[in-house]
């Protein structure tokens, strides 16, 4: 599984700029990275100076780099259509007593955002997945979707079993079971998510911020809700630093920035934090991201093996697959080997996480029955047979 690296902060202040530079220093290092956006002003496209679209395409420049824009269309996952159609006659139904708003699940968007993120991040062939969130405020509101939609399922089913009741003394009651099974599936794949996300192995979130009293408030802010969610929360960069040059009128702003940073510092003490200083042009293209990737991680070292390696800002990334002589290893944490499945076909093996099949990239066809497969410690090993 890929390692997720998440940069989260209000409008403005530097996410796209230090997600996409950690992303191109990643891939420079050797890694195989997929920057994906959610940010429907196309700034991603716009700082790496190519267009992305909602499918990997390869970033030029930068070998083992690949974009991706979220498409907000296609962030429907399976589960919605089914949902919506199962609550389709209650939605319009006349009697239905549950007002329009309600039955708006907050931030369901980004609940099928991370959906759609997921099926990257089970792929092994990614090593990290870097995510340049939206600039809402409420980025992870969906984390809260499982209670509420447990709290709002019991409603939904007491009105359909209000509204459905004499179909179902004539029919039987099979359509408020279906629903129930339906939001249930969705509840436990929101649940399945945010186990994801709260899992240091697999996921790290960096706030990025500015050093104005709002931006460093809004910050302490957003570490506190995100701590109660238990997401591991390691860095904070302070962006747009003023630097240091004689003048009255810039000195003064830096004595109230280093009245800021104190208070972020003090507020935060357990987060890495970083300044970057504010530059005298837009950053956009790649000279001027790698420049700030170093300021952020200096040069990131890979060496052989899965990893895990350290970079800048408490992070840690990690191969999604090392492949070794006659073995090929995934690093699949928090997996259980119920979740795993192997198969081949034409000589591609094929292991399936979670219930979707990835092919796994070894040097000559094989067949499954032929592969030795251990999990042991988080990583998967297929061992190959000799020739
Ligand atoms: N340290 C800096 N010095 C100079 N310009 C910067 C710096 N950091 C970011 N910028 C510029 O500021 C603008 C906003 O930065 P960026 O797009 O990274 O913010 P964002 O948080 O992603 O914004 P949004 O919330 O709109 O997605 C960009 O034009 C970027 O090039
Ligand atoms: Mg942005």
């Amino acid at each position: 599984m890929a390692r997720l690296l998440l940069f989260g902060g209000k409008g403005g202040v530097g996410k796209t700029t230090t997600s996409t530079s950690t992303a191109v220093g990643l891939a420079d290092a050797g890694l195989k990275v997929l920057l994906v956006s959610s940010d429907p002003a196309h700034s991603t496209s716009d700082s790496l100076g190519v267009q992305l679209g909602s499918e990997p395409s390869e970033v030029e420049g930068v070998p083992g780099l690949w974009g991706l824009e979220l498409d907000p269309e296609s962030r429907i996952s399976d589960h919605i259509p089914k949902l919506t159609e199962s609550l389709g006659p209650l939605m319009g139904g006349e009697s239905a007593d549950l007002n329009a708003s309600e039955m708006i699940l907050p931030g369901l968007d980004e609940a099928m955002a991370f959906d759609e993120l997921l099926k990257h991040l089970e792929n092994p062939g990614w090593d990290v997945i870097v995510f340049d969130t939206a600039p809402t405020g409420h980025t992870l509101r969906f984390l809260a979707l499982p209670e509420i939609i447990e709290k709002w399922a019991d409603k939904i089913i007491k009105m359909h079993r209000v509204t459905g009741g004499i179909r179902a003394m004539m029919f039987g009651s099979k359509e408020g079971d279906k629903l129930k099974e339906e939001l249930d599936k969705f509840r436990r794949r929101v649940l399945h998510v945010r186990r994801i996300l709260c899992n240091p192995e697999v996921t790290r979130f960096t706030l990025v911020t500015i050093p104005e009293k709002m931006g460093v408030n809004e910050t302490v802010r957003a570490y506190k809700s995100l701590a109660e969610f238990e997401l591991p929360v390691t860095g904070c960069v302070i962006n747009r630093m003023t630097p240091d040059l004689e003048h009255e009128f810039i000195q003064t702003r830096r004595t109230n920035e280093a009245g800021n940073v104190k208070t972020l510092t003090e507020s935060l003490p357990n987060l890495h934090l970083h300044e970057v200083e504010l530059k005298d042009s837009d950053i956009h293209g790649l000279d001027a991201l790698r420049s700030i990737s170093n300021e952020l991680h200096g040069k990131i070292n890979v060496s052989e093996g899965l990893g895990p390696f350290t970079i800048g800002l408490g992070l840690e990334v990690h191969r999604g697959t090392w492949l070794q002589g006659d073995e090929v290893q995934l690093h699949l944490p928090g997996i259980v080997r119920e979740d795993l499945s192997l198969r081949s076909e034409d000589g591609t093996i094929l292991v399936g996480i979670n219930g979707r099949e990835h092919p796994v990239e070894f040097t000559r066809p094989a067949k499954a029955s032929q592969v030795n497969a251990k999990l042991e410690d988080e990583v998967l090993r297929l061992t190959f047979p000799a020739e």
